[in-house]
């Protein structure tokens, strides 16, 4: 039996283990899904007898431990390396551990039909999340305008020097403090910060109204609750809105896909987007 499991912490919301082993069962592959949870002092040590334990095919790595992995993987795939965060690792036959990123992807799969006609966004946030969303894309969409407004301004700007190196564009950043709603529209928005969820849930990013048009998509990476407040009040003004939900399945399929070369199976996917969370 193949084995794969999350490493995270805390890991007691992650759907990860029930979509995964969903999907094994419905593949006819004979494999389980765990969950490891690593208390942050304990990682170093956890990750090394991981290593060193034979019968691992593969994991998911998740908050807070998707830059600190890094030295860990014996390589890492080009996408993974440019972002700075790996959260799939497949283990080969000879025991080595590749390094992956599926958030990019799973982060594209829901804007196929809107990408070609997005060129500028707005990006709310400068930690792993949004790193994986801003290389994702500048290297899909012809962006002409990317902004980061986040609440420490430093990790924006530090954010926007690495894309620099990658993609020439115009790059801006704000403080999420500073007034940006007397600028242009956005043609997407998205929010990757915490506000809107759990004890944030009442907290707005930004106020989108003056940052929308017809056609801008507001996404934000937040799946629970499946309508934050910017999402209702960007509806409202007329916006496209986009939950974390297709993220979360669309980064798990490219897991699964590098670990078994297979798909979900579609009618899964519509009863994970209506059962989750
Ligand atoms: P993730 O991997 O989910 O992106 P992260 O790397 O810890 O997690 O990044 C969290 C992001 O949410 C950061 O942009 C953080 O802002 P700071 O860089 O200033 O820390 C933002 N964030 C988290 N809690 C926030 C809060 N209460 N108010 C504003 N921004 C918050």
């Amino acid at each position: 039996m193949k084995r794969f499991s999350i490493i995270g912490f805390p890991l007691e919301h992650s759907f990860s283990p029930e979509i995964h082993n969903d999907a094994f069962i419905a593949n006819g592959i004979d494999a389980t899904y765990s969950k490891i949870e690593i208390k942050p002092c304990d990682f170093a040590e956890t990750i090394q007898s991981l290593k060193d334990e034979p019968g691992w095919n593969g994991f998911n790595v998740t908050i807070p431990f998707k830059q600190s992995i890094i030295p860990y993987v014996d390589s890492i795939e080009s996408a993974a390396k440019k972002i700075g965060a790996v959260n799939t690792i497949r283990v080969e036959q000879d025991g080595t551990w590749i390094g992956y990123n599926t958030d990019y992807s799973g982060f594209l799969s829901p804007l196929k039909n809107y990408i070609n006609n997005i060129r500028s966004c707005l990006i709310i946030g400068a930690g792993g999340a949004a790193r994986a969303v801003a290389f994702g894309i500048l290297q899909s969409a012809q962006i002409e305008r990317l902004v980061i407004v986040n609440r420490t301004i430093q990790k924006a700007r530090d954010l926007t020097d690495s894309l620099k190196i990658f993609y020439n564009t115009e790059y801006e950043v704000f403080s999420l403090q500073e007034n940006i709603s007397a600028r242009q529209s956005f043609d997407l928005i998205v929010n990757t910060t915490s506000l809107g969820m759990g004890s944030l849930q009442n907290e707005l990013p930004i106020n989108p109204e003056s940052l929308i048009n017809k056609n801008t998509v507001v996404y934000d990476l937040i799946y629970n609750p499946a309508k934050t407040i910017l999402l209702s009040l960007s509806e409202k003004v007329g916006a496209s809105i986009i939950n974390g939900l297709p993220m979360l399945i669309g980064q798990a399929e490219e897991s699964f896909r590098i670990w078994t070369g297979k798909l979900f199976p579609d009618d899964l996917k519509q009863k994970w987007l209506k059962q989750i969370p």
